[in-house]
């Protein structure tokens, strides 16, 4: 039998994913929404689609919480879009609503599985997720830093003409405005940007990345970016289901590691079937310490505002 994936949430992220998985074959999946329809009708269409990609998944949509029950992984990316001009806090207290909605509810039906949080602002999401499902915090891991780091890897591929397959890149910290891109660890086949780059020229790279989100909001002007999103959470996905073990910055609850307690921020985690089996420490300099804790800070205090 293949496993089960839930994705909440069957707006574009949603779909996106939906999409990857059973193109791909790698697991059954599940798409819910609230809205009725929309995710039995695009469950339905992906389900005809998947003759042509020469793919044994099912999926199916539903509005009804037991449909999601046995889930290996549960993604959520249901919840308010930014508009032009929002920044990921402002949907705080209207997003948190849905999600401690739906967590509370999938926990129950599925309580092995490893919760994926998207909805913004997803540090602050997966902090709530935590507390609201009652998980071990390994089983519970928000995505931002995949996505901020294939941000950075395009713009620096852009900037030197070669391919973004030949760029790694590492952003730390929240996935919002003060979000640490790391040009020390950021590599061109191994070979580090602060040796190809002037500083300037890196500045400017930073800086787009940081503003990339907005970048797309500005542009679409209805709602914000979901291929990468949905690409950036599909590795995550993928590395549980398979126990690929991969090194990928996410959204991680630090007990002391990087002097940081009691807080979700992203920093490079080993992925696989025990959701986030390891967190990987690096010594910062103290530039990029000031910029992380500063980052913390940022989440702790929207956080806050929640009372979590
Ligand atoms: C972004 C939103 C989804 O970074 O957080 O595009």
């Amino acid at each position: 039998m293949k496993k089960k994936v839930t994705v909440v949430g069957a707006g574009h992220v949603g779909s996106s994913l939906a999409q990857m998985i059973v193109q791909e074959g790698s697991a059954d999946a599940v798409l819910f929404d609230i809205a009725e329809g929309i995710p039995q009708g695009k469950a339905l269409d992906l389900s005809e689609a998947c003759p042509l990609w020469g793919s044994s998944s099912s999926i199916v949509g539903t509005n009804d919480y037991a449909g999601t029950a046995g889930s290996e992984v549960i993604v959520v990316t249901a919840g308010l879009p930014r508009k032009p001009g929002m920044s990921r806090d402002d949907l705080l207290f209207a997003n948190a609503k849905v999600v401690s909605g739906v967590v509370e509810n999938m926990a129950k039906g599925s309580p092995g599985a490893v919760i994926i949080i998207v909805t913004n602002p997803m540090d602050v999401m997966t902090q709530l997720s935590l507390k609201v499902s009652g998980f071990d915090s390994k089983k519970v891991v928000g995505m931002g830093g995949i996505l901020d780091s294939a941000r950075f890897r395009t713009f620096v591929a852009w900037e030197m003409g070669l391919s973004p397959r030949d760029v790694e890149a590492l952003v730390l910290g929240g996935h919002g405005d003060l979000m640490v891109p790391m040009p020390r660890f950021t590599t061109v086949k191994g070979v580090s940007l602060t040796t190809l780059l002037g500083t300037e020229r890196i500045d400017a790279l930073v800086q787009r990345t940081r503003n990339g989100g907005a970048e797309v909001v500005s542009l679409l002007k209805t709602g914000s970016a979901y291929y990468a999103p949905a690409a950036a959470t599909y590795q995550m996905v993928r590395s549980i289901l398979f126990d690929e073990k991969r090194m990928l910055p996410c959204a991680a609850y630090l007990n002391g590691e990087y002097g940081v307690r009691g807080v979700y921020t992203g920093v490079p985690v080993l992925l696989g079937s025990g959701g986030v089996e390891r967190i990987i420490e690096l010594s910062l300099t103290e530039q990029e310490g000031r910029e992380f804790a500063g980052s913390v800070d940022a989440v702790r205090q929207l956080s806050g505002k929640l009372g979590i």
